[in-house]
């Protein structure tokens, strides 16, 4: 079954299973994703900050997604993770492969098969990064400048994670330092994906299937177009634009249980680029890998009982190998059957 067609049905199932049915025609996937501004969201006029966090909860709540500019991570910052990854991937198989293994809970892992149910056409190389001095030792040596240029990017990248979780939970009325001391000591944990050209005659060709991701946001970049997104109440993929400079940011599934389904988090695929090679390097944040997460309790009364059971990053460690080929969202399985 191609791919597109599962998202599809997949979608049509997630929305089957909420407690609503959507009684207004599909959206248009064809609206522009929103782009933010987000220079003033640091700025001491409180006015200024709340008119980008709006922003920022109008585009959690409506797309589950948005991509951020003026966000303070320099474009050579950008661009030497992009090297680096680029050069790691031209390195020879064997030198890759000493990163490979069968284990989920190792530090670092390199793959390019499709045991785990979604890597339909790539490789990558995947390994955590907060605090940095704990694991840059399992990243790779070589190429030479790797460790550098990928621990400037991933510090870069954590503290704008912490910036703008602080937003999305000020949008959420929780305040901007709701978790912030967690998130900020909590989980980064890096995929760098390496997808071949694809062909312009074979149609779409499914890089990465429908997934969502583990945790709070993910903050990803592309050196080209090939990420495609679908909202909840979306019925067809929207490609995300390879805006120079921009970074793309998107809901995971814990972002769902602390805002006890006010947000969703947000189903998305790759496929190949029929014009070059594509790299993407996605930046998952999260709280510490033990610690369980559950529905704010500012967010639940008796209009709005507790939808979701609580979960750490183990717990969907162990999801994981359930779940090969069925592209289920995490957060599916944490739901309270209220039937
Ligand atoms: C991921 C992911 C999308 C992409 O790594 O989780 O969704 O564009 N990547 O590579
Ligand atoms: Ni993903």
């Amino acid at each position: 079954m191609p791919a597109a067609v599962s998202g599809r049905l997949l979608t049509r199932n997630i929305n089957m299973a909420s407690s609503h049915q959507h009684q207004q025609p599909p959206r248009a996937s064809s609206r522009a994703l929103p782009v933010i501004n987000i220079g003033r969201l640091g700025d001491n006029d409180p006015a200024a900050r709340a008119l980008v966090v709006q922003d920022i909860a109008r585009a959690c709540r409506d797309r589950g997604c948005f991509q951020v500019i003026n966000h303070g991570v320099s474009k050579s910052v950008m661009n030497g993770a992009l090297e680096a990854a680029s050069e790691f991937f031209d390195m020879s198989t064997e030198h890759k492969e000493a990163f490979a293994s069968d284990d989920i809970r190792g530090p670092i892992r390199y793959d390019t098969s499709a045991r785990d149910g979604i890597s339909k056409c790539r490789s990558f190389l995947k390994h955590y990064a907060n605090p940095l001095q704990d694991w840059v030792k399992f990243w790779p040596k070589q190429p030479a400048s790797y460790r550098k240029k990928m621990g400037m990017y991933a510090v870069e990248i954590q503290r704008l994670s912490v910036q703008l979780t602080g937003a999305i939970m000020q949008g959420l009325g929780l305040g901007p330092m709701y978790l912030q001391e967690k998130l900020g000591a909590g989980l980064q944990f890096m995929a760098l994906n390496n997808y071949p050209q694809g062909s312009s005659q074979a149609g779409d060709t499914v890089g990465l299937a429908p997934h969502s991701d583990y945790g709070f946001i993910t903050i990803l970049m592309q050196s080209s177009p090939g990420l495609e997104v679908m909202h909840h109440d979306d019925d067809a993929w929207t490609p995300v634009p390879a805006i120079p400079g921009a970074l793309h940011v998107h809901l995971g599934d814990h972002m769902e249980v602390l805002s006890n389904g006010r947000l969703r988090s947000l189903l998305h695929r790759a496929i190949l680029n029929t014009d070059e090679a594509r790299i993407s390097i996605a930046s998952l944040h999260g709280v510490a890998i033990d610690e369980k997460v559950s529905c704010a309790e500012e967010l639940v009364d008796e209009r709005h009982p507790k939808l979701y059971r609580e979960s750490s990053f183990h717990d969907f460690l162990d999801f994981l190998p359930t779940n090969v080929n069925t592209y289920r969202r995490f957060v599916e399985t944490l739901k309270f059957d209220r039937a």
